[in-house]
Order: structure tokens, then sequence, then C-alpha cells
């Protein structure tokens, strides 16, 4: 990337950590404290992605990912997409199964992850057990002497998240994060659905470059052309910027999170680069097949 234009861009954080540990109500309860949260009602909450603005005017974008063990691959997707993990423990429950996957797909991904031990408003709340716990399972904690922040909060009462906040930005600041805005778009889907009047609907993040209404994409083996690009409050906008969470709409079929945006010139390349994925993954599933019958 010689000489292209580098630009300042949002963190694009991860929540992670065990089921029921808190991590949606820990995102709820930063949404409340922010300024984009009071604009956003109901929309970005099924989204799974939103922007928090910071009291300090700096931004964030937010990804929930559930707990439940059957949603590993959306972690690991989760750790791909992202800059920094936040890895909810509950202080109560201490580190769990999902506690330990997570932290394994962020390593793996060589993301950095910043701990947030939630709960900690209950009687029952072992924060010093957590921590231990966690070193024990080789998280290099401040504390202790590593780099790995901790944070102690309550999405409940709200305990600790301006602690939480000022990690973040600490880390992003660390990470010196920037994007490419010109040249081809890189973006990732974080969400897929489908809607009734408008058909396929992709929530994606783009990582470089912009995405803009026209252009022919292809998203992991699905095709199409951008009809109309949303922003998370739902409003029209004519084109997505780094780490920006979108809603591409246009796409001939329903992607997956995870999937990658790519960016062609023309019908006939996105056509062609679509049928060849899926051929590909047509193959892989026979293949699959086959092994698992041996
Ligand atoms: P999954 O997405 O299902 O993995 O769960 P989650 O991690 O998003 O947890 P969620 O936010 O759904 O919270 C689970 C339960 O814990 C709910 O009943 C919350 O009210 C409760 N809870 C979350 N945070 C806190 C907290 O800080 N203190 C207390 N006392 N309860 C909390
Ligand atoms: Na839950
Ligand atoms: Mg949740």
């Amino acid at each position: 990337d010689e000489g292209a234009v580098l630009q300042p861009r949002p963190a694009v954080v991860t929540v992670m950590g065990h089921v029921d540990h808190g991590k949606t109500s820990l995102l709820d309860a930063l949404r409340q404290t922010s300024v984009a949260a009071k604009e956003a009602g109901g929309i970005t909450q099924h989204l799974g992605a939103f922007v928090v603005e910071m009291p300090s005017g700096a931004s964030i974008t937010f990804l929930d990912t559930p707990g439940h063990a059957a949603f590993s691959a959306m972690r690991a997707r989760g750790a791909a997409v992202t800059d920094i993990v936040v890895l909810v423990v509950a202080a109560d429950d201490g580190v769990m199964p999902q506690t330990l996957e997570a932290m394994a797909h962020a390593q793996v991904a060589n993301v950095p992850i910043v701990v947030a031990i939630n709960k900690c408003d209950k009687p029952s709340a072992d924060p010093e057990r957590v921590r231990i716990q966690l070193g024990t399972e080789g998280l290099l904690l401040e504390d202790l002497g590593g780099d790995v922040q901790v944070v102690q909060v309550s999405a409940k009462t709200k305990l600790g998240l301006d602690k939480l906040e000022e990690a973040l930005l600490l880390q992003a600041e660390i990470m010196d994060l920037k994007a490419r805005i010109d040249g081809p778009s890189q973006a990732y889907v974080v969400e897929a659905r489908l809607d009734r009047g408008r058909g396929p609907l992709a929530t994606a993040i783009v990582k470089s470059g912009t995405l803009a209404c026209g252009q022919y994409i292809v998203v992991g083996s699905e095709w199409g052309r951008i009809r109309s690009i949303r922003d998370m409050l739902g409003r029209a906008t004519s084109s997505g910027r780094p780490a920006m969470p979108v809603e591409i709409e246009g796409l001939k079929g329903l992607p997956m999170a995870g999937d990658d945006v790519v960016v062609v010139d023309s019908e006939e390349r996105a056509r062609m680069l679509s049928n060849g994925r899926k051929k590909k993954l047509e193959k892989d599933r026979l293949l699959k097949a086959s092994e698992e019958r041996i």
C-alpha cells in the first residue's frame, strides 16, 4: 500500500465470553451512556453491531456475540474482524468453557484482550478469583506485570463503565488504528438476514477503502450490486467508511457472518467469482461428507 492515504479510524471491539455473563447487558449499558445510543432506539439492538460515541468524542464500533457453545464459529469470525476483544467474565461464575474458547480465538487471531469482570455488584462476586483463574490460563494481566488490562464492572449498576471505556481507548491508541480510505474496499459481514421487502441484507464492517452504491460485489459465494447503504440508525448513506457498520442491500443471495466483501468491476466478474466460490464450497462439502463416511 505504498503511497496510500491513511486516516485514523475507530476501533472495532467484539464482546465475547461465556453464556449469560452479561455481554449484551454491558453493551446496553455502554449504549445508554453514549450519545449515539439515544438516537439508535431499537434498531441497532437486533443488528448486533453499533457505534458508541464516547464522552471524549472518540467513537468505538462494538460487535456482540452469543456465548452459547453452539456459536463457536461466530466467535472465531468475530475475532477475525475485530481490533480488540472484550472478554466478559461474570465475577460470581468465574472462568467457564466459552471464556477459554473466546480467549483462544482472540489469541489465534492475534487480537489484544481487555478483560471486563462483570456482575461485581453481586454479593457473591469474587473478582480476585477470576484474576487468578485467568492468570492460571496464561493470560498476562497488567496487575501481574503483563499488558492485558482488567476492569471490574457492573452492567446493572454501571459501576466501572468509564474505566472500561478508558481501557478500550488506551488500547486503541496503542494500536494506532489507521485505514486506507481510497481504493478498493475490504469489508466483512457481521450479520445477514432476509428482509421480506428488501431481500438479503448484510451488515458489514469496512476495514479499508469505501463501499459505494452501484458497486458490484461478491460476498462469500453470493454476488450483487449495491442498491442502498444504510448506517446503523437506518439512514441512507452513499458510502461505508472504515470501521463503520453499514447495512448493504442488493445481494442476490444470503451471505454468512464472517464472509468477505469484494468489489469487482463488472456484473460478469461478480457472477464468475460467485460461481467459482459456490463450486468450491460444494466440492469441499462433498469431500467432507465422504471423509465422514470413511
Ligand atoms: P448470551 O448472549 O446468552 O451469551 O448472554 P450475555 O452474556 O449477553 O448475558 P446477558 O446480558 O443476556 O445477561 C445474562 C443475565 O445476567 C441477565 O439476567 C442479566 O440481567 C444479568 N446481568 C448482566 N449483567 C449483570 C450485572 O452486572 N449484574 C447483575 N447482577 N446481573 C447482570
Ligand atoms: Na443471555
Ligand atoms: Mg447476549
